[in-house]
């Protein structure tokens, strides 16, 4: 079962970043599938640990394209990448301390997360820098 869907609100409106944010959901919704059907707590804790990865990676290259154009609003977006960051955190050590792993809570939290930063911040960072 996959965790995320690919939605049209999910677009910045530039088709190389849109491929980009496919393949990240793609990757988030492999390994899901992966710990799913493993179906232990080791699964449960290797695929926060890649969830984790995947999406740091993500946004390392895109803060290195900022800070390699001089892109104005890096600080600000940074920030915004950390609070994902600090969410995802969040959820992993909930998972540690009760042992339950809410599926529904991470996806809408992706979910929302995706949404509002695609369409504001790396929108704009794509009109501002163009494709990368
Ligand atoms: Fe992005
Ligand atoms: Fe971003």
């Amino acid at each position: 079962m996959s965790l995320l869907h690919w939605e049209d609100r999910y677009s910045v409106g530039v088709a190389a970043v849109d491929h980009e944010h496919k393949e990240l959901i793609g990757l988030i919704n492999r390994l899901y599938e992966e710990a799913t059907t493993r179906g232990s707590k080791e699964a449960a804790v290797d695929f926060f640990g890649d969830l984790f990865k995947a999406i740091s990676s993500h946004f390392a290259l895109e803060e290195r394209l900022m800070r390699e154009r001089g892109y104005d609003q890096l600080t600000q977006h940074k920030n915004d990448h950390e609070r994902l960051l600090d969410e995802l955190r969040d959820i992993m050590e909930d998972f540690e301390a009760s042992d339950r792993f809410d599926e529904k809570i991470l996806a809408q939290s992706l979910d929302a997360w995706f949404s509002r930063h695609f369409e504001s911040d790396d929108a704009r960072l794509h009109s501002v820098l163009g494709d990368h």
